[in-house]
């Protein structure tokens, strides 16, 4: 079974009955497009030395594999270790794929990138990105985000980059797709669209986790040359997929490895509430792919909520619909409280201040640690760095500054 899953998607971009392409017309040939595009210099030396040359002096790769040793004892379980993607430049792991993506714009002769975003880190990366290679960068962020994370609009600006700000539906990530899916099929012989989660249409679900591969990859030889041996459980959160599927993917074959995404709470499992896919929804046709969504019982998507910003989002990455109905995967999901707890254990423990995002793997993560025996060992992927999230913190914290 695993050697397929690594082996996915199949020619058609499904990944068992998930995925897919499920767009407009006028969207078919510039997809096909793509897909030629990439698999003409995926594999090339050239590419793969240019790629490798950003992720080591642009990215800041590779990340430490870094041993949580005071968060263990306090545990008093499982080993904890945590993949460093918060050290990446810009703060996320979001940078690798943005970074991989540009350079596939180049090859296409593309010199306008558009992108949409969240919790804004996937812009942010885009907009360092296209900064890097001189060329112009357009960014769609819901209204709502756009508020709750100000630094991140403040930093896509000061980098070049054009924000607008989408009005519409619940002003948020889908809606952001939504309008920067309109602008490229209305421009789409300069424009580029610079997905930022394995999520829509085939082929971005495959390529997004491609270039996010290296998380896994590296995590898995750092835990061999620390420990000698593998993770018992593997932990990341869950927004459209792409960090989760990225640590996944080089421990699918090790049946032995368990992994577990986790996914938004919110405050509570009601519609309009959370943002647990795999919780409250079902299969559909969603932003141009089969998946699980969030959906009333007439199909009409549901709004979604999080504290956080990059969780919130009615749909998920096609891939791990496939993986959770084969149960590969676990697919879990934990409150905003919950979240702001994780939040402030890694800080207070360790030093360090998780994204929001990330703040979610790490509440899981503690608490399953403490259910594990010593001699276990549980990675958990830290996506992102806390900085654009202080505020929301202080908010709910209730902190006078
Ligand atoms: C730090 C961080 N982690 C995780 C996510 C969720 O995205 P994904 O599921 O694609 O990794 C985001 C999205 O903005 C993010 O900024």
């Amino acid at each position: 079974m695993s050697q397929t899953l690594r082996n996915l998607p199949d020619h058609k971009g499904y990944f068992g009955e998930y995925g897919g392409r499920f767009v407009p017309d006028t969207l078919i040939e510039p997809l096909a497009e793509l897909e030629r595009a990439y698999a003409e210099i995926k594999d090339t030396p050239a590419f793969q030395n240019e790629l490798n040359g950003l992720l080591k002096n642009f990215v800041g790769r590779e990340t430490p594999l870094y041993f949580a040793e005071r968060l263990t004892r306090e545990t008093g379980g499982a080993k904890i270790y945590l993949k460093r993607e918060d050290l990446t430049h810009t703060g996320a792991h979001k940078i690798n794929n943005a970074v991989g993506q540009i350079l596939l714009a180049r090859h296409m002769g593309k010199r306008r990138i558009i992108a949409e975003t969240g919790a804004g880190q996937h812009g942010v990366a885009t907009a360092a990105a296209a900064a890097k290679m001189g060329m112009t960068c357009r960014v769609y962020m819901g209204a709502e985000d756009m508020k709750r994370q100000t630094p991140n609009v403040f930093r896509m600006r000061l980098l070049g980059a054009e924000v607008v700000g989408v009005e519409s539906g619940s002003a948020t990530l889908k809606d952001a797709v939504s309008e920067a899916m309109r602008d490229w099929v209305t421009n789409i012989h300069d424009t580029y669209y610079l997905l930022g989660s394995a999520l829509g249409p085939h082929p971005y679900p495959m390529i997004v986790r491609d270039f996010h591969k290296v998380i896994g990859a590296e995590a898995r030889a750092q835990i061999m040359t620390a420990e000698n041996r593998l993770p018992d459980e593997v932990v990341a959160c869950l927004g459209g997929g792409s960090n989760a599927i990225g640590i996944f993917h080089e421990f699918l074959d090790d049946a032995d490895v368990a992994l577990t995404a986790v996914e938004a709470g919110g405050t509570e499992i009601a519609p309009g509430h959370h943002a647990a896919r795999f919780s409250g929804g079902r299969a559909g046709i969603f932003q141009g792919m089969k998946t699980f969504v969030l959906q009333s019982g007439e199909g009409q998507i549901q709004l979604t909520d999080s504290i956080s910003a990059g969780l919130d989002y009615a749909g998920v990455g096609p891939e791990h619909a496939n993986l959770m109905q084969l149960g590969r995967a676990k697919y879990l999901y934990v409150h905003d409280s919950a979240a702001l707890e994780g939040f402030q254990k890694l800080a207070h423990f360790e030093g360090i201040i998780p994204a929001l995002e990330s703040s979610h793997a790490m509440a899981y993560g503690l608490r399953r640690a403490a259910e594990m025996s010593k001699n276990k060992i549980i990675l958990i992927n830290l996506s992102g760095r806390g900085d654009k999230d202080l505020s929301i913190v202080m908010e709910a914290l209730n902190v006078k500054n």
